[in-house]
């Protein structure tokens, strides 16, 4: 885990303790975030349909995932143990990889989704990669949630709903220091 950034090694670590509680592996333990009413409303905003192809980057274990019924589903993480548990309690085709860099070709999924991830991000350049990356890959729809606007840890990134002009902006689920953000593409 050698020159590893802090985050990285948090959520490395995450996925090699003995849990199968699927939230716990996500990092939602302490918070009130009901995972299961998040994932609700994602499917509502982006009408998320059982035909469509879905991209959820920085998917962890599959926390939401698990509640995010469509087409077909993929997932990528930067954990190699998340993404190892995701296909083990899942069974989803997940890959290992930078929310900033996605394999995939141009469009090739319908809905894009990012959750509870941009404030692991290293810095605000990276971030603008990961939005043009989630644009390039998504057909449709786009949603990014949980960014904080403000946080009590200074290793968290913040953004201000200035940066998503032309964007949907919301409040967040759970918490009243985030906000979520949808993009419809067509
Ligand atoms: C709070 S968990 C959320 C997981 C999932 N989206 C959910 O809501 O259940 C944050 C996840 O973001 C991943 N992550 C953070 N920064 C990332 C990056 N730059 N690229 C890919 N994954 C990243 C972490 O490994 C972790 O799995």
């Amino acid at each position: 885990m050698e020159n590893m950034s802090y985050w990285k090694e948090v959520w490395e670590r995450k996925g090699n303790g003995n849990t199968k509680s699927l939230e716990e592996l996500d990092g939602y333990e302490d918070t009130s975030a009901d995972v299961k009413e998040i994932a609700r409303q994602i499917v509502k905003e982006l009408d998320i349909k059982e035909t469509d192809k879905v991209l959820e980057v920085a998917c962890g274990a599959g926390g939401l995932a698990q509640y995010i019924k469509c087409g077909e589903y993929v997932g990528v993480d930067y954990s190699s143990s998340l993404v190892k548990r995701h296909i083990e309690l899942l069974n989803n085709s997940v890959l290992h990889g930078e929310a900033n860099n996605l394999i995939f070709k141009d469009k090739t999924f319908d809905k894009v989704i990012c959750f509870g991830a941009f404030h692991y991000f290293p810095n605000q350049e990276y971030a603008k990669q990961a939005i043009s990356e989630l644009k390039r890959v998504a057909k449709e729809a786009i949603f990014i949630g949980d960014l904080p606007l403000s946080s009590h840890r200074d290793t968290h990134l913040l953004y201000d709903k200035k940066d998503f002009d032309g964007w949907k902006v919301m409040d967040g689920y759970y918490n009243p220091c985030r906000f979520n953000v949808s993009l419809k593409l067509r």
